[in-house]
């Protein structure tokens, strides 16, 4: 129960990552928030089965709702883990205005904002983890507005780290490969996914705790002295 005590506040954890994410915070002793878009039933499965734990409906795509996420949290935080967002197929000579202002909204403006809401409320010695990809250093065709957002994250996250770190809080990122949830099987073909576990040192496909486990390690107390890296916990995906 290394959280016991601890408040966090999870982007995205109705389903996937987020959702591992939620149940070890919680799992750890944390009292846990949690945002999701539109799955209400993921949502309220969730909540059902761990106690101190919140479910609120707030679309990343208008960050307004900041305002609904951050007034579950009254007494302060001690945790934000930006998890939430979304990859669709968007090749670069297809690209339109709307497409980079809703996808960076969603993966880099919200975040960022969270990050700048999250300073404001955080206490002393506080954590924040941002999950972003491997893509930023393996670019993935097609998908240019996430590598390029999730690439905008990471600054936000090494300044940041420099900027909280006078009041001992540490900002870091997670770097995901391929973790088996929803969002992967909807932007790989089942043959490319047949084919990871032989190009990755640990021979499988990640599994959502795997990444949750990495950001309980960056949350908890043992990690007071790691700030502005970058994990890349990927199973030998890259070596
Ligand atoms: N899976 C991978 O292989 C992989 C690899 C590298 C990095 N990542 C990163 O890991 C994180 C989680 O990915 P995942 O694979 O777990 O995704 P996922 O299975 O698609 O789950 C996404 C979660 O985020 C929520 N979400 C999506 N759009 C949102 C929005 N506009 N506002 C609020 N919540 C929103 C979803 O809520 P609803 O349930 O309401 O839709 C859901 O809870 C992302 O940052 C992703 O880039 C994943």
């Amino acid at each position: 129960m290394t959280l016991r005590g601890k408040t966090a506040v999870v982007t995205g954890g109705s389903r996937g990552i987020g959702r591992a994410i939620v149940r070890r915070l919680a799992r750890d002793g944390a009292r846990v928030v949690f945002s999701y878009r539109e799955n209400a039933a993921a949502a309220d499965e969730l909540v059902g089965e761990l106690e101190q734990v919140t479910g609120v409906r707030a679309d990343q795509a208008d960050p307004d709702s900041l305002d609904a996420l951050f007034a579950a949290v009254p007494d302060g935080l001690d945790i934000l883990v930006n998890n939430a967002a979304i990859n669709p197929p968007l090749p670069v000579a297809e690209l339109t205005g709307e497409d980079f202002d809703r996808v960076m909204t969603v993966n880099a403006k919200f975040p960022a904002l969270a990050i700048r809401r999250a300073a404001e409320v955080m206490r002393d010695h506080g954590r924040i983890v941002n999950i972003s990809t491997l893509n930023t250093v393996v670019p993935a065709s097609g998908h240019v507005l996430y590598c390029a957002s999730k690439a905008a994250l990471e600054q936000f996250t090494a300044v940041a780290a420099r900027e909280l770190g006078g009041r001992g809080i540490t900002v870091n990122t997670v770097s995901p490969g391929a973790t088996d949830t929803d969002l992967l099987r909807a932007t790989n073909p089942p043959e490319a996914l047949a084919q990871t576990p032989e190009i990755t040192a640990l021979g499988r496909l990640g599994r959502p705790e795997d990444i949750a486990d990495v950001v309980a390690l960056l949350a908890g107390p043992d990690a007071g002295w790691i700030t502005g890296q970058n994990i890349r916990a990927t199973g030998g995906l890259l070596v």
